[in-house]
Formats: C-alpha cells, structure tokens, sequence
C-alpha cells in the first residue's frame, strides 16, 4: 500500500479532500509525517467495503497467517475485541472466558449486557518466588461447556501478556465438539507460527477467531492489529458489520499501509527477523544464568521469547523497584512491573547493543544485590503475585452491565471489605481488571491494592484524594 500512497504524493492530484493538513510540507511540525496520510478517494479503496489495494493488503496478511479471511484494526486489538465477541454471543448471551482477559473484553460483555462466566488460570510459580497467571486448563473449559449448555463463546488469552500459552488446539476441538466459537485474544502473539522456532498460532491451532496487535511484537504502528476468522461458525457479515460499528469511520492510511509494510518484511526476511529474535532471548537466557538474586524463566514457563521476565529471587526487590532501577540508573525503559518481576519486551528488530546493555544491567543490578544482601545478612522470602489476581478472583453480586450503571459511592478503602465495586480497579499495564463491577472486596483484595499503590504502580480506578486518602467506588447500599 505505502507504494500506491507514494506514487498518489509525488503525483499532481490536488487533494480538495480530507486530511486538513493537505499533504502540505507547510502544514506544522508532523507534516513530514503526513504526505502519504489521505482519506477515501477514488482508487484508494475503503476499510469497511475494501475491494482494491486494501483488500489486497488484508489478503497477503490472510496468506501469511493461514486464516480464511483477515481485516486490518486501526483502533487496535481492542477493536477486534470487542467485534469478535459482539459478534460471537448473542446480546445478553453468555461468554465464557478467562478471568484474566484484557479489559477490552468486559467493556464488551457491559455494552453487550452479557453474562460472563469464568476460567481461571493455573498459576505458575518461576522458581517459587511468586506467582503468574499461568495455562488454561482444556479440561476445565470442557467441563464449563458440559455444566452450561447455555455458553455461546470462550474468549481465551494466549499468549499472555507475560508470555505463557494455552493449549489453543486442545481447547479448540473441545468447543468444536460443542458446536461453541473460540476467539483466542493473541494480541501479544502476532509473531507465533512465523518462523520455525516459534510457537504454533492461534489460526493455525483451530481458534475461530484470532486478533493480533501487530504492533506489540511485529513492526507495525502504535494502534494497528489485525483480526482473522475460519470455520464455520462465526457469522462473518456479523463480524463486519461489528467492525463497521465499533472502528473509526475515517481510518488512517498511514496506520494501513504500516500494517501492509509489517506483513511484507515478514514475507521477505522473516527468518532473519525471528531468528535474530531467538538468538537474542537464548543470549539473554544463557548469560543470566548464573544470576543469584535475579532470574529470567526459560522457555519452560515462558514459551514467547519477546518476553523476558526479571524476576526477583528471594523478595529482596520488588518488581517496581527493577523496573525504576532499570530505567534510571541504566536507561532501559521496561514494558511493565508486576509485583515481583519487571516484563521486557524484546523483538527481532533490536540492535545488538540494545541487548547487550540488557545483559550488563541484570548482571550488573544482580552484583548490587548481592553485595546489599551481604551487607544485610538477611535474605527474605518473595511474597510476589502477578496483578494481585493470580490467585482467586472476587465473586461477583451482579452482571458488569448493571453494576457499572448502577447509583455508586466513594468510600475509603479500608472499610471497603464486602461491599460491591461500581468500577473496574486494574493496574496498567497490564489492564486486567482485579476487581469488575457487581465484585465484591474482599480483605485480600483490598491489601493488594494497597501494596500497589505503596509500591507506586499504576492502579486505575483507585482514587487518592489531596489529603491522600484512598477511595474505592461502591454500589449505595439500599438504606
Ligand atoms: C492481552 C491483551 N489484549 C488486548 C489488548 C489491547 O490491545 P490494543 O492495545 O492493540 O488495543 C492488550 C493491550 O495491552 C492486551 O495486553
């Protein structure tokens, strides 16, 4: 697509069209950023109706990926999100999905008034120093499907933001055989299945639906992702037409033709691409292995090689204080902190030295610890826990779609205990939600959010007033 966008800017075609910009070098600081961005006209073809060069760009992404038919998502994998599942499940039907699903699938379960029904995760302790959410159990998924002939859909993230995968083909052929759709959230695993040493994809493994982030893992722009469907069980138009609904009606050429850009060099050096990335994470793995007091999972636990975890050994840091040590004291920007670990994203297109100031800084933090420890005498015992929900999830009173519209209050936290949350509390990232509205607070629960919020990571819909004080949303209780 950037070709055709090229050709159309070095052409003499005056645009008397939208963008307001003009394609004018003249026209502000970003214009250098704007000569191939355009709107629909003639020859440019339309996302939501694509016969022409952007259907031709879907069609290669649909090649690649195996999938029977892929649109391109310029308001991220969110979007995908939420037509897939608006798509799947009949309005105020019932999903039945992991209870550690991006908060993209309970913003659709409230616009669609749906029942959701919950897989919990394993939980997967690295070395036993604290806890991930980890696999979703196929038998688990087979037995909700027995209990509830009622579930339309499962709604299954893999691989997780941390890296770990489901058992995509297992599950699949469990809800085929119960005539249910999968849509698997591969946000973070638009890489999988591209190069030999990569684990499978989801469109290969038999989901019905599968989205992709193209620009999580994959060279494409901020926004772009990609949603593929197969078999025969979803309603295609319906999936359209959801798509029509819930993305921009003017979508960007740029962000377009970035994601066509990402699927082309995919096509031409893809190997080189992924087997840069593997030599990087085998690099990483291999000089770290000695490590005493920080320790990054293999591909035992973590089955992604984007994602390398630094984990704390034994509670003598948090997983905040890597990530703030990390990014000052070294100027490495990590992705994300959970509470024991700092996440790292790498992909195939970092630079060798990149990498190397990686290693040098674990090995170096891991040193500094050592040498504190001594100091100290006194190791501790990790009390990690991913998000503070990979353990047991707060029951909920009422479905998200009544709870979220219903009257509520703010009280202060610590008297929250048994009342009934009027909001999504997540940290960000990841965007999982620790507690949805219609869930109850439980003491547990409260002193997680607590620990967060001491540790200074990003808690949304917790609310720290001017005088400090911490409130929490409640539904009023009815006296
Ligand atoms: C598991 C998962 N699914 C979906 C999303 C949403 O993706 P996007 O930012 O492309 O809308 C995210 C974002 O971080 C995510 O982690």
């Amino acid at each position: 697509m950037k070709k055709e966008l090229e050709s159309l800017r070095d052409s003499d075609l005056y645009p008397f069209h939208m963008p307001g910009h003009k394609r004018n070098p003249d026209a502000g600081a970003m214009a250098g950023y704007m000569d191939i961005d355009i709107t629909e006209i003639d020859d440019y073809d339309n996302l939501h109706d694509a016969e022409g060069i952007i259907l031709e760009a879907e069609k290669r992404a649909e090649r690649l990926y195996g999938a029977k038919e892929t649109h391109f998502l310029v308001n991220g994998s969110t979007a995908g999100i939420l037509s897939a599942v608006s798509a799947a499940v009949s309005d105020g039907g019932k999903l039945l999905a992991g209870r550690n699903s991006h908060k993209a699938l309970y913003h659709a379960a409230y616009l669609r008034q749906l029942e959701l029904k919950y897989l919990k995760p394993g939980k997967i302790e690295p070395g036993n120093y604290g806890i991930l959410w980890g696999k979703i159990d196929p038998g688990e998924v087979e037995e909700s499907l027995n209990i509830d002939r009622d579930i339309e859909a499962v709604f299954i993230t893999s691989p997780t933001y941390d890296g770990i995968s489901s058992d995509i083909r297992a599950i699949a052929e469990i809800c085929h055989n119960h005539n249910v759709i999968l849509i698997v959230d591969a946000a973070h695993g638009a890489h999988f299945g591209l190069y030999k040493g990569l684990p499978e994809n989801a469109v290969r493994e038999g989901a019905d639906i599968v989205i992709h982030s193209v620009h999580k893992t994959l060279a494409s722009m901020t926004q772009t992702a990609l949603i593929h469907v197969q078999g025969k069980l979803v309603n295609r138009e319906r999936l359209r037409r959801y798509l029509r609904i819930y993305q921009s009606s003017s979508p960007s050429y740029v962000l377009m033709s970035s994601i066509d850009s990402c699927i082309r060099d995919i096509e031409s050096r893809g190997d080189e691409i992924f087997s840069r990335l593997i030599g990087f994470k085998d690099k990483i793995l291999k000089e770290t292995k000695d490590c005493k007091k920080l320790f990054i999972p293999g591909k035992d636990i973590v089955s992604d090689p984007c994602k390398v975890l630094v984990c704390a050994k034994d509670g003598a840091i948090t997983g905040q204080q890597i990530y703030d040590i990390l990014r000052l004291d070294y100027k490495l920007q990590p992705e994300m902190a959970g509470d024991f670990y700092s996440l790292m994203i790498i992909t195939g297109y970092d630079t060798d030295e990149g990498i190397d100031r990686l290693i040098a800084a674990i090995k170096d933090l891991d040193q500094k610890l050592i040498k504190k420890a001594d100091d100290r005498n006194e190791p501790k015992k990790a009390s990690g826990n991913s998000y503070g929900g990979a353990g047991d999830y707060p029951k909920a009173l009422f479905p998200i779609y009544k709870a979220w519209d219903a009257e509520s209050e703010l009280m202060d936290i610590s008297a929250a205990g048994g009342r009934i949350s009027g909001e999504f509390i997540n940290l960000y990232p990841p965007g999982i939600p620790l507690i949805a509205p219609g869930e109850i607070f439980t003491k547990e629960l409260i002193a997680d959010i607590g620990k967060y919020i001491n540790a200074k990571m990003n808690v949304q819909g917790a609310f720290i007033t001017e005088n400090g004080e911490r409130k929490v949303s409640v539904l009023k209780s009815a006296d």
